[in-house]
């Protein structure tokens, strides 16, 4: 049976089975020294010309290839321990030597942090490139996180709900990724921006409490904190306050650093709280609605968390000469019904609040939420305050509105991005480094050449003919 390499220890003179990949070879006289690796670390393996067919063998081994040995778990001799790898004062005289399969050398140095090479190229052999110690721990401790907060949650009586990634087109901010129906000649689907309107469909169901690790889809420019397809930490409850669901999100993210990341140093005010700072001071302060309020920026393990709340509801959009919603249009404003909305609204939208609040880290943006209305009349006049006629509105919004005809509780929400909170977590300078695949900053996929061209048989079942200017 296969053991690990971490797991020789104890087990010294007892015979053991380990499998993995060539992590380097150094060769001292007639003594050939192999290091493996395995997914739980790195033992040196020892071929000696007393076993004379297993030694050519491994004469012929080379970086990355794949093999299985067996030998006695031995110590190793005075002054030739390691003290920087856990199995350091071990190593394997082989007795045993298959080679699995062989590998090509790999285009860039794999023991490395991979820093030094382009990312393009590391793109382009991404399976070799998360091969890396540190995409290794990337990738492991975002599973960590993102299962506390689905133990943390599930505990708290949430429920996971997966939603449709076929949908509808919502208004999130951005371009939407559009999906062409085969059935329906002329139609598409939109891929969500977010879950938002399922999510606030199933507080109507009656589910009071959802969360989903939910993949959303933007086609915005790509950045170092974007990517067109992430990840978020989505949430909806019904009954709640803002400093419900913001108390909530200060609990689960306190309790995780802690848990997971206990050489961190969160920064908090005089009261132990997560600070909860209004747009407007915020901007007056630091000149920006995401501010770094850390005390010492330079110092990599500190983790100033901070609420932005009180946003303004509108914003005056000059390309289309309009008032658009500042978060997006389910959002409450702070008015106790119609009435109020419009009087407010016609007197001055641009002093107008939300009920809206931001999750910032360190200066980035980690997470936003609102109360949403629930409230069909109010609902109907901020879709109509923001330009939509009466037959848009039907048109774009009518299953909200109809929905919450039948009895909709009070609800609100917040949705963290993971990718955001793993790239501060893990110190790394950009969201790429913490997703297994992602794209480029052109939104391609290098190791598997996407986007790319459709034959001419699958446009035609989709009803699309390519415009001229397109045609390759
Ligand atoms: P919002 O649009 O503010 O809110 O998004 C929430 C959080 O998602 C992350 N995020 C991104 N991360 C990586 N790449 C991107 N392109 C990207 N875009 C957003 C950010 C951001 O704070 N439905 C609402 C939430 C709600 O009201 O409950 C929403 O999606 O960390």
């Amino acid at each position: 049976m296969r053991i690990l390499s971490k797991n020789i220890l104890g087990k010294e003179n007892e015979e053991v089975e380990l499998a993995g990949w060539v992590a380097g070879r150094r060769d001292h006289g007639k003594i050939i020294f192999i290091d493996l690796r395995d997914r739980g670390g790195v033992v040196q393996l020892v071929f000696t010309p007393k076993k004379q067919e297993v030694y050519d063998l491994a004469n012929t081994l080379r970086s990355e290839w794949v093999i299985r040995v067996r030998g006695k778990v031995s110590a190793r001799p005075g002054g030739m321990e390691n003290d920087e790898l856990p199995t350091g004062k071990l190593e394997i005289p082989v007795d045993h030597l298959e080679v699995i399969t062989k590998a090509k050398t790999p285009p860039f140095a794999i023991d490395t942090d991979g820093r030094e090479v382009s990312e393009d190229l590391r793109m382009t052999s991404r399976y070799l490139d998360l091969r890396r110690p540190r995409m290794q721990k990337n990738l492991r401790n975002r599973y960590k996180v993102i299962k506390f907060m689905r133990d943390y949650l599930t505990e708290g009586g949430f429920v996971e709900v997966e939603t449709p990634v076929l949908g509808k087109s919502t208004p999130e901010g951005a371009r939407d990724y559009l999906v062409p129906s085969r059935l329906h000649a002329g139609t598409f689907y939109a891929l969500p921006q977010s879950p938002q309107q399922y999510k606030q469909l199933l507080m109507v169901a009656g589910l009071e409490r959802y969360f989903q690790i939910a993949r959303c889809f933007r086609d915005e420019d790509t950045r170092g904190d974007r990517q067109p397809e992430f990840t978020q930490l989505d949430i909806e409850m019904s009954f709640v306050d803002q400093n419900d669901v913001m108390d909530l999100i200060e609990d689960l993210y306190l309790k995780l650093v802690k848990e997971l990341y206990p050489e961190k140093k969160i920064r908090l005010d005089k009261n132990g709280r997560i600070p909860r700072m209004p747009y407007k001071e915020a901007m007056v302060k630091y000149g920006s609605d995401k501010p770094d309020v850390r005390d010492n920026k330079n110092d990599p393990d500190e983790l100033a968390f901070l609420f932005v709340v009180d946003f303004p509801a509108f914003e005056w959009k000059e390309t289309e000469k309009r008032w658009d919603a500042v978060h997006h249009p389910f959002t409450q404003p702070q008015v106790k019904d119609t009435e109020e909305f419009w009087k407010a609204f016609k007197k001055d939208p641009a002093s107008m609040l939300a009920k809206q609040y931001d999750f910032v880290l360190n200066g980035y943006e980690i997470g936003g939420g609102s109360i949403r209305i629930h409230d069909p009349e109010l609902l109907s006049a901020v879709f109509e305050a923001m330009g939509n006629k009466p037959e848009d509105i039907k048109e774009k919004f009518g299953h909200m509105l109809t929905a919450f005809e039948y009895g909709v509780p009070p609800h609100g929400g917040i949705a963290p991005g993971i990718d955001r909170f793993v790239m501060l977590l893990e110190n790394e300078p950009n969201i790429r480094e913490v997703i297994a695949f992602p794209k480029t900053g052109d939104g391609r996929d290098l190791l598997m050449h996407a986007p790319s061209p459709v034959t001419e048989a699958q446009l035609k079942e989709l009803h699309i003919k390519l415009r001229e200017e397109k045609q390759k």
